[in-house]
């Protein structure tokens, strides 16, 4: 495999990203399977898609890989439906907060950004990309591991008044 080497990324960081990005290609199907039949989308054109995209990040062809994964986002967009910091009311944003402050501040607040890869600042995240990205994020990557991905804990209300209080906009 060689991904681009980009040099403002430390080694490590990019081994990190790597094992990330080849463990979400893994679970991409069992996603595909388990979302798209709803809406009444086509399951094995997708599913085809998602080989393709694992067969160009295995064969190190990154050009392809990031342009069929543009395109495939593009034509997916994540369904943020109910999870935006205006869908959370007052009482979802104090939620917001009790839950970072008691789950989230420990390893959030003050990262050692020295580790490969650090637990970023959630307020800088929430405030620096598209909200549409941050929940994505927060979907999918609460755990900061990719293994239990795929069962957030967090309510929608709970992710909208976290979305609302972190990003400032409530
Ligand atoms: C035990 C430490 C720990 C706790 C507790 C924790 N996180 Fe994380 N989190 C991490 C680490 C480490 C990363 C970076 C590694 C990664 O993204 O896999 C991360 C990454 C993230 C990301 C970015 C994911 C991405 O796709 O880049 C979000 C969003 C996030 N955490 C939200 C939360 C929220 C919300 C809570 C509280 C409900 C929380 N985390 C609690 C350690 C933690």
């Amino acid at each position: 495999m060689t991904p681009n080497q980009d040099p403002q990324i430390s080694p490590g960081r990019q081994r990190d990203l790597q094992l990330r990005i080849a463990s979400s290609l893994g679970s991409l199907k069992i996603l595909a399977r388990q979302s798209l039949p709803g809406l009444g989308a086509p399951v094995a054109e997708l599913l085809s898609q998602i080989d393709h995209l694992r067969d160009e990040y295995d064969g190190g062809m990154m050009r392809a890989f990031t342009d069929r994964a543009a395109a495939l986002s593009h034509r997916y967009p994540v369904n943020i439906t109910g999870l935006t910091a205006r869908d959370a009311g007052a009482r979802d944003v104090q939620e917001g907060e009790r839950i970072y402050r008691r789950l989230c501040l420990g390893c959030h607040e003050a990262p050692a950004m020295t580790r490969d890869n650090p637990a970023q600042d959630l307020f800088t995240l929430a405030q620096t990309m598209p909200e549409r990205e941050f929940i994505a994020r927060m979907i999918g990557g609460v755990h900061g591991t990719p293994e239990v991905a795929l069962g957030n804990p967090l309510s929608d209300a709970e992710i909208a008044g976290m979305v609302a209080y972190l990003s400032g906009l409530h």
